[in-house]
């Protein structure tokens, strides 16, 4: 029986969607939302950087699904009452834990335009597609790789260095590898990073099949710069062994303390050797834009491919990692897999072809070049590299303050953003980690901690465009004032920080 001949299925009584029966309404409470998320980024100053989670706040979380519907205004209470007070806190100037960005005014709207659009960027042929593709040609002439290099927006620089692992692992063994598996050839090939990479980089060996014992570490200078004669040493003695040298991962921001490796000296090796070289350059790579830092990146050109998160530097809104590829057709290499239901057309909708899918793991993918592209040509490359000269300034004058504070102790050179330092005590590691716990929750500040040589270092990463010199003032201050209680013994209990200001509602 064919479907014709079938009775037709009764359709329900009412044609609902989920759009509002009344656009007027959902107008009015968008524009509310609209007015109150620009209010909270203009007067981000009144709130406190962070604050504790209440415990009755944190168990509104663990609410049943909702079967019924509520009241949107109501649902938006929820959100302005119990989800912005206790945000991350890196929207605000005093925020300089970690690497995070502070996200711009610019970024929100354009979030906002893609949602609308609602556009799938996996593949197909629309303009959203040719707007990451401008942004991929803009990195390429940044970074003066090849007008064919291609490149792709992710989530992140943990998964772009996994893709660039996968990629360097296709370009060693050949496309093949993809069908086959590493197999024993794969359980020879070997990588290359130093002691101060980030650990994205030993999880991506992990993730990709190899193991993170396949990742040599190899040490660094007083700067955390890779030792690249030892790096040279390691390879010979590898290949000797009969393992099988496939990458170098160089580091344009170390994590820690912000060290540059000598891209020049990388670059000029992994040629000799035949060698894969990518850039881990999360957020040190953007710093070509400013004409202080670019000197210090040469070699980033010669790459094979670079990481990088418009999220941090850039200021584009979470999330904005982005991974470019000198090689487009080694990056089409490792990813793309041919599918009937993805058949590409010379015309119509289907057209295009490559398509990102082709260039990563995801399909389905939204459109966070949208943001990128807008904060690019909004601002303008010379402001934000402006922006990217200025946090780096403050990082030397946050160097200056405690260089010239006896009760204070820089634990390494200052060579871009990053500044880790401590307060002088007996029983330092201690006393340094309840000074940094103190300090979040006061919410006058938000540095986060690292270890240097055993040592535990107050760290400050000055990422956000908003951060200004009474912000670093305040940071000085506050590590003073809980030191001198901490290292006393005295008890220090937190001030309530205060009500933040409502939302308009
Ligand atoms: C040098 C470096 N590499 C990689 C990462 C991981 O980036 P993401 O958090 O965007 O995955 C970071 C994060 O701070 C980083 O600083």
């Amino acid at each position: 029986m064919t479907i014709a001949m079938r009775e037709a299925p009764l359709l329900p009584e009412t044609s609902e969607t989920l759009d509002p029966l009344d656009w007027a309404e959902i107008r009015a409470q968008g524009h509310r939302m609209l007015d109150d998320m620009l209010d909270y980024a203009a007067r981000i100053r009144d709130r406190p950087v962070w604050r504790p989670i209440p415990d009755a706040v944190r168990e509104r979380f663990h609410e049943k699904l909702p079967c019924q519907p509520s009241d949107l205004g109501e649902v938006y209470r929820e959100f302005t009452d119990f989800i912005v007070p206790y945000a991350t806190g890196n929207v605000h100037p005093g925020f300089m834990g970690w690497v995070h960005g502070g996200g711009t005014a610019v970024g929100m709207l354009a979030e906002m335009l893609a949602a609308g659009l609602n556009a799938n960027l996996g593949g197909r042929d629309h303009i959203p597609i040719e707007v990451e593709r401008q942004v991929v040609a803009w990195m390429a002439s940044m970074f003066g790789f090849p007008t064919d290099a291609s490149g792709i927006f992710v989530t992140g620089t943990s998964m772009a260095n996994l893709m660039a692992v996968l990629i360097a692992r296709t370009a060693a063994l050949g496309p093949s590898v993809r069908q086959r598996g590493v197999g024993a050839e794969g359980a020879l090939l070997t990588a290359y990073t130093s002691t101060a990479a980030h650990g994205c980089i030993a999880k991506a060996m992990d993730m990709a099949g190899f193991g993170s014992k396949a990742l040599r570490c190899i040490g660094v200078d007083g700067c955390h710069r890779i030792d690249v004669a030892a790096l040279r040493a390691r390879i010979v003695s590898d290949r000797k062994a009969g393992l099988k040298p496939f990458l170098v991962v160089g580091s344009a921001g170390t994590v820690d303390i912000g060290a540059i490796d000598d891209l020049n000296a990388l670059s000029a090796l992994c040629r000799e050797e035949g060698v894969w070289f990518h850039v881990d350059g999360a957020y040190g790579a953007l710093g070509i834009l400013s004409p202080v830092l670019a000197p210090r990146l040469a070699g980033l050109e010669h790459a094979d491919s670079i990481a990088l998160d418009f999220h941090k530097w850039g200021q584009v809104p979470y999330d904005a990692g982005f991974l470019i590829v000198r090689d487009g057709q080694r990056h089409r290499q490792a990813f793309a897999a041919p599918a009937t239901y993805l058949r590409r057309e010379i015309r119509g909708l289907a057209a295009g072809s490559p398509w990102p899918c082709d260039l990563g793991p995801d399909l389905s993918r939204g459109f966070r070049a949208l943001k990128t592209w807008f904060t690019l040509k909004t601002y303008g490359t010379e402001k934000l590299g402006a922006i990217i000269t200025r946090t780096c300034a403050l990082a030397g004058y946050l160097e200056a303050r405690i260089l010239a504070e006896p009760r204070l102790e820089l634990l390494a050179p200052v060579q871009l953003n990053t500044v880790c330092f401590r307060y002088r005590a007996i029983d330092a590691n201690r006393v340094n980690g309840e000074i940094v716990i103190d300090i979040q929750e006061s919410g006058i500040a938000a540095p986060s901690t690292t270890l240097l040589d055993g040592e535990l270092a107050i760290r400050a990463a000055i990422v956000n465009h908003r951060t200004a010199k009474c912000d670093i003032d305040a940071l000085i201050a506050t590590v003073l004032d809980f030191g001198a209680r901490r290292s006393s013994g005295e008890d220090v209990v937190v001030l309530d920080v205060g009500q933040s200001p409502p939302l308009a509602m």
